[in-house]
């Protein structure tokens, strides 16, 4: 592997930073080094790293921990979930109108696929790439995390008795759904060659880049027109199901995203040397193209529109969240200055103090307590 063939200060024997073998240092999976310095704090590192990433304690990475933590106290299942007024209303010749069962199935259609591609990303690409165990014990709980939300998606297409291959099929079949997906796909193949490796500056900004279209842009702007399109039907009483199943896929999605602002910002403070003007450049860039792909989605799902909700407010609603994610990447706003169209989105995060919001049966999940969830 490209990782192991890198010129580390190896320095003399028995000096800490000899305590790892050449042979898969990043994967934890090499020869046993025996005898070797025990591991330090200091010797941890967010990439590049050889100190050996089985050992989880000491821990350095308090913010992954806690992470880990808070997202194993959000456990849910889609199962637990009643789909009984869903079933009704989705079969009900009246109940609900053109535009918005357009807008559920190309929904569920986007998420269905996404969930998988994110899963996909996250195991084959970056768990390799972060060659820490406080931010790989993150990312084994947010795999099941992508699991569990995949299946919500099989869950529903059973309950209401959805055409699987209509839904499966959509991020290949409809074009605004494609235009994101092959977008961010751009962003991990490299990754997803076994060969790929961190280790010089063009190859750490090609990791940098996959974490920023699949942290940042799929699940921290992407998901969250969806988000809102779903959870703006469930406040009016309609599809409370899924309206209750979105509200704890979002839940777990704002930890994913806070998790991946804090890992690219902890790896730019370890190697400032990566986020060159033309680098914070080229990712505003990145962000504003992504902007772009998710308003022309809005077109596409709402043409007409439905009471409180239609393609020009979700788009004023993707502004104000990629200025937000250019302010949590350190970068400056891409849009002036907006207002939330939807401020109710952020209560609805907080099951805690909304907990009968849609009047369906809701389950007593301890909170992830003081995260920030936008
Ligand atoms: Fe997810
Ligand atoms: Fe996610």
């Amino acid at each position: 592997m490209s990782h192991t063939s890198l010129d580390w200060d190896t320095g003399p024997a028995g000096q800490r930073h000899a305590a790892v073998p050449a042979e898969g240092d990043a994967t934890g999976l090499g020869a046993i080094a025996e005898g070797a310095g025990r591991v330090s704090v200091d010797d941890k590192a967010m990439i590049n790293c050889r100190a050996d990433v089985n050992q989880l304690l000491p821990l350095k990475y308090h913010w992954a921990w806690e992470k880990y933590l808070a997202a194993c106290n959000n456990h849910w299942m889609p199962t637990e979930i009643s789909m009984q007024a869903d079933i009704a209303l989705w079969k009900s010749r009246d109940g609900l109108t053109e535009e918005e069962r357009r807008v559920v199935k190309r929904n569920l259609g986007f998420f269905a696929t996404s969930e998988s591609l994110v899963a996909n990303n996250i195991v084959l690409a970056v768990y390799r790439q972060l060659t820490n165990p406080e931010c790989r014990q993150y990312l084994l709980r947010q795999a099941f995390e992508e699991a569990v939300h995949t299946h919500t998606f099989q869950y529903i297409v059973e309950s209401l008795g959805l055409e699987e291959g209509e839904l499966f099929n959509m991020y290949r079949e409809v074009p605004s759904i494609t235009a994101k997906a092959a977008w961010a796909l751009k962003y991990t193949q490299n990754l997803s060659d076994p060969s790929f490796g961190t280790g010089t500056p063009e190859k750490d900004r090609g990791f940098l880049r996959d974490l920023i279209a699949f942290y940042v842009v799929f699940e921290g702007m992407w998901f969250y027109t969806g988000f809102a399109q779903i959870l703006s039907l469930g406040r009016r009483g309609r599809m409370v199901g899924i309206a209750e199943q979105y509200q704890y896929i979002l839940r777990d999605e704002s930890i994913h995203l806070n998790f991946g602002i804090d890992v690219i910002n902890q790896i730019r403070a370890e190697n400032p040397h990566l986020w060159t003007k033309a680098f914070a450049e080229e990712v505003r860039e990145m962000l504003r193209e992504a902007c772009a792909l998710e308003v022309a989605y809005g077109r596409d799902t709402m043409p007409r529109g439905f009471l409180g909700l239609n393609a020009a407010l979700c788009e004023q609603y993707m502004h104000f969240i990629t200025n937000r994610r250019c302010a949590q990447l350190g970068l400056s706003p891409l849009f002036p200055e907006t207002e939330n169209p939807f401020p109710w989105m952020s209560e609805v995060m907080d099951l805690k103090k909304e907990k009968n919001f849609f009047e369906t049966r809701v389950i007593e999940y301890q909170n992830g307590g003081a995260l920030s969830w936008d």
